[in-house]
């Protein structure tokens, strides 16, 4: 059976539709889902982790006496004796009351970074948070390598992932496309999203990984060049926090076109693997 890379195996296709192609193998289907769900605990558990201590650091020192924190979320008292919660980026100070550094109903406000909603569990509890945090960190991390594996091995990751010339050559046709909702559906990735699927999975992906890595005080006995890389351990926190960002961004961007290109044959190929095209063009890339 063939998939994206090599569309051969189609079913007819009745008067007026196009026809229905294989187009995601079982590999990139279970590891696509085995990280989405891995994804949400991570990014609760991970919320949860941070707001032990919600302020982020360049360099390899953290704590009063040292001047390089480039974010925090914390509560302050105002000369007229009313608390407010504030987020500071890069020492600018914005009022987040109700989100960031306090929220929780007005009669008994919580004093904490992310809110109760966004954490898990809701109440702050970083040991529980840690172990849910490590248990899907690592099936984020086998879901990856299985994936990368079976996409070099059937040639997924060179065909689909990584833009060619011609697909870079396509970016602002692709654009304008994009920006007039006109999606073809003809089998193949247009060129933005192997530009944002590239993104995710050889740099956002690894980089998370091995941030998160950094961190843990097992591995800088045994892999001590991750900290010389990342430049320290709270530098290498930031990247992680960023990285997180970035993945937000990506799944609010990916959904949205999800529901924009067609959702239920959308979802079909990526649970299924079966994907209708657009009557005619069948064979094109799409750009
Ligand atoms: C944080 C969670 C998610 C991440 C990081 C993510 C990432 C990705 C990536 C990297 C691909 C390309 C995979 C490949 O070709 O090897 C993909 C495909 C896809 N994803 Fe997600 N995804 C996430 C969640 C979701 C959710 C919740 C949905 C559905 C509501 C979804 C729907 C799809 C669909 C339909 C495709 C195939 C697109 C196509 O064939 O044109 N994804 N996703």
């Amino acid at each position: 059976m063939t998939t994206i890379d090599d569309i051969e195996s189609r079913t007819d296709s009745p008067p007026g539709k196009g026809r229905v192609i294989y187009r995601h193998r079982v590999a990139t289907r279970l590891t696509h889902w085995t990280w989405a769900i891995a994804l949400f605990f991570l990014l609760l558990s991970g919320l949860q982790i941070f707001n032990a201590h919600p302020e982020l650091y360049i360099g390899k020192q953290s704590g009063f006496e040292f001047d390089n924190s480039v974010f925090a979320m914390h509560a302050a008292r105002a000369d007229d004796g009313t608390v407010d919660g504030y987020t500071t980026v890069f020492g600018r100070s914005f009022k987040t009351t109700g989100v960031f550094g306090m929220s929780g109903p007005a009669d008994n406000p919580s004093y904490r970074g992310f809110p109760a909603w966004a954490t898990l569990p809701s109440y702050q509890d970083l040991a529980t948070g840690r172990v849910v945090h490590f248990f899907f960190a690592w099936f984020f991390v086998a879901a990856f390598l299985v994936w990368f594996a079976s996409s070099l091995i059937s040639g997924h990751l060179k065909r689909d992932i990584v833009p060619s010339l011609a697909d870079i050559r396509a970016v602002p046709r692709s654009i304008s496309d994009h920006l007039r909702f006109r999606f073809h559906h003809n089998g193949r990735y247009n060129v933005l999203q192997k530009l944002a699927y590239a993104g995710v999975l050889l740099l956002i992906f690894p980089l998370i990984i091995l941030t998160g890595l950094t961190m843990s005080p097992g591995m800088n006995a045994s892999w001590p060049w991750l900290l010389d890389i990342f430049g320290g351990r709270q530098t290498a926190r930031t990247i992680h926090f960023l990285c997180m960002v970035a993945l937000v961004a990506f799944f609010v961007i990916h959904i949205v076109m999800v529901l924009a290109a067609g959702p239920l044959n959308e979802l079909r190929s990526i649970i299924t693997g079966w994907y209708r095209t657009d009557p005619e063009k069948n064979e094109e890339h799409s750009a």
